[in-house]
């Protein structure tokens, strides 16, 4: 008999516990493998498509986070939008390879990879931003020419309370990573690299933006390391490397007369600039 009771109150017990995991509330991400939604990771077809129809169905998602991942493997992408705003936290994890086209031409737009009016962006992983910038690097003349082409890799726009964690930037057409607009963002062990004689090959480029925090980054690249522009402030770096490159370059060429005051700190003298 005692053994029947105790049998049945293990029973109990543990029937009880399966309930209770199964009750407990997730707040995990619906997470969108962008190869399950269509994304081919062969290096040829164009994945913007893909890309922004899976952006739209995280970005819409209701009552929970949504994560965007990018598993190993090549994906080639033309130009894409990905623009909010959106209720949720969005995180894009890249462990794969994002391709450019070789051909700046093929990219109809002034950003590569741009994100627009969202809140509470991750962008996250292994992965790397491939801009194949070798055969548009001929065409970058900024220093002769003032409407030379603009052609960024990844870009954030009205974008507040957000990070970048340790992704690679490899070979941009010309600026890697531009801010306008960006409110409290923090950049943390990300890697960005381009020759050091690659013309305008900015590494991160800030203007209107405030609350930013840069720390454990490597940039080498053949202009500016960080170009901060008119109307930044509260930046924060630290830990950061710079090197091959122009350093960091406070404030702008003075000819906009609108221009606001860049107030920035550098921390902790840690550079090695
Ligand atoms: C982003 O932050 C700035 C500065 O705090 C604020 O003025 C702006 O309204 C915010 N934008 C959004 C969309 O939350
Ligand atoms: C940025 O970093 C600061 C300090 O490390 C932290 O308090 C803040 O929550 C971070 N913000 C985001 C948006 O990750
Ligand atoms: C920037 O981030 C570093 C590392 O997380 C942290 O120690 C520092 O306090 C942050 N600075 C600000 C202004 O939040």
């Amino acid at each position: 008999m005692t053994c029947i009771a105790s049998a049945f109150k293990v029973l109990c017990l543990s029937l009880l516990f399966v309930a209770a995991v199964a009750s407990r509330p997730t707040n995990r991400p619906k997470v969108f493998n962008v190869q399950r939604y269509g994304a081919k990771a062969n290096g040829k077809t164009d994945n913007a498509k893909a890309f922004t129809n899976i952006w739209k169905s995280a970005c819409t998602r209701k009552g929970g986070n949504s994560k965007i991942y990018v598993p190993k493997g090549t994906f080639y992408l033309g130009g894409v939008e990905f623009v909010g705003p959106c209720a949720n936290q969005i995180e894009f994890v890249i462990d794969g390879t994002l391709l450019a086209p070789s051909n700046p031409r093929d990219i109809k737009k002034d950003t590569w990879i741009h994100f627009r009016k969202k809140n509470n962006l991750i962008i996250s992983g292994a992965g790397t931003l491939d801009g194949q910038g070798k055969e548009s690097w001929p065409l970058n003349d900024c220093h002769k020419n003032p409407s030379c082409p603009k052609l960024a890799m990844m870009g954030f726009a009205f974008v507040n309370n957000s990070r970048i964690n340790g992704i690679t930037s490899l070979n941009s057409k010309m600026g890697h990573f531009n801010f306008f607009s960006v409110h409290h963002f923090n950049i943390t062990d990300v890697t960005i690299t381009a020759p050091g004689d690659s013309p305008n090959t900015d590494g991160l480029k800030f203007g209107f933006c405030s609350n930013i925090n840069i720390t454990k980054t490597h940039i080498g690249t053949g202009d500016d390391c960080i170009a901060i522009l008119s109307g930044t402030t509260n930046m924060d770096i630290s830990n950061v490397n710079c090197g091959p490159g122009h350093g960091i370059s406070v404030g702008s060429l003075g000819k906009n007369k609108e221009e606001k005051d860049v107030n920035a700190w550098l921390n902790r003298k840690r550079h090695s600039i």
